[in-house]
């Protein structure tokens, strides 16, 4: 460790089974991300790391270091991918995601703030105090459409994240109406190892006029 970094560098250890590089990264100073596949996590690090933090894992270099106890750390359990191949080979939503996760990974694609909101069940995000998302697996119809727009109002705008709609899209001054999994397949390069390059909130096309294709209900398995 004193070899090959500095107190106040990051150290990383990508397959971090019992959680050792991080227990001594923490007592030297370091700051430390771990990754690991496995139950490690619940069963080693979470505790190992606590009692580090806590100053009661006197093992390996607290004496020599002289550590009594500090900080903390984070802990994230990364979502399955938000696309899935279906049996057909094409890129359908997860079925592991629920309409929470989708609507929290969608706003984030769209450069929106996630925000859910009490009691406006079509507020799930922001971009300004003015516009909004509204994330739904739902097939809307005209009359969805027109009260979601009465609703929303003068003042405001709301993008819509549906999986399909039967109206003409264009009707709604304040919604702009979308179906989920092209702007999803269009904003992402599925595969790769990082997916943040496109993930920006780029300026929007007109919505097709018309009505559109239910998405892969009757390619999915
Ligand atoms: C030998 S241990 C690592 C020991 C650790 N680096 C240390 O210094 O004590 C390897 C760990 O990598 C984990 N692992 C294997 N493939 C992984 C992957 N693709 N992503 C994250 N962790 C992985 C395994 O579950 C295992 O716990």
């Amino acid at each position: 460790m004193t070899l090959a970094t500095n107190p106040g560098d990051l150290v990383l250890d990508s397959f971090a089974g019992s959680g050792t590089t991080g227990a001594v990264a923490h007592k030297m100073g370091r700051g430390w991300i771990m990754v690991e596949l496995g139950e490690h996590c619940h069963t080693h690090i979470i505790p190992r790391l606590k009692k580090v933090i806590d100053g009661e894992d006197p093992g390996g270099i607290t004496k020599a270091v002289d550590w009594k106890g500090g900080g903390g750390f984070r802990y994230y359990r990364l979502a399955p991918s938000l696309l899935e191949k279906d049996t057909w080979g094409n890129w359908v939503i997860n079925r592991d995601y629920n309409a929470a996760m989708l609507a929290e990974a969608l706003c984030k694609l769209e450069g929106f703030v996630y925000a859910p909101s009490d009691t406006l069940y079509w507020q799930h995000g922001y971009s300004t105090e003015s516009d909004f998302i509204y994330i739904t697996t739902a097939n809307l119809n005209h009359e969805q459409l027109e009260q979601l727009s009465d609703e929303v109002g003068p003042e405001r705008s709301l993008l819509v994240l549906c999986t399909a709609f039967r109206a003409r899209a264009d009707l709604y001054s304040n919604l702009t109406v979308k179906k989920i999994p092209r702007q999803v397949l269009s904003r992402c390069e599925w595969g790769r190892d990082d997916y943040s390059a496109r993930v920006e909130n780029l300026p929007r096309a007109t919505p097709e006029p018309g009505q559109m294709e239910l998405f892969d209900k009757e390619e999915s398995p």
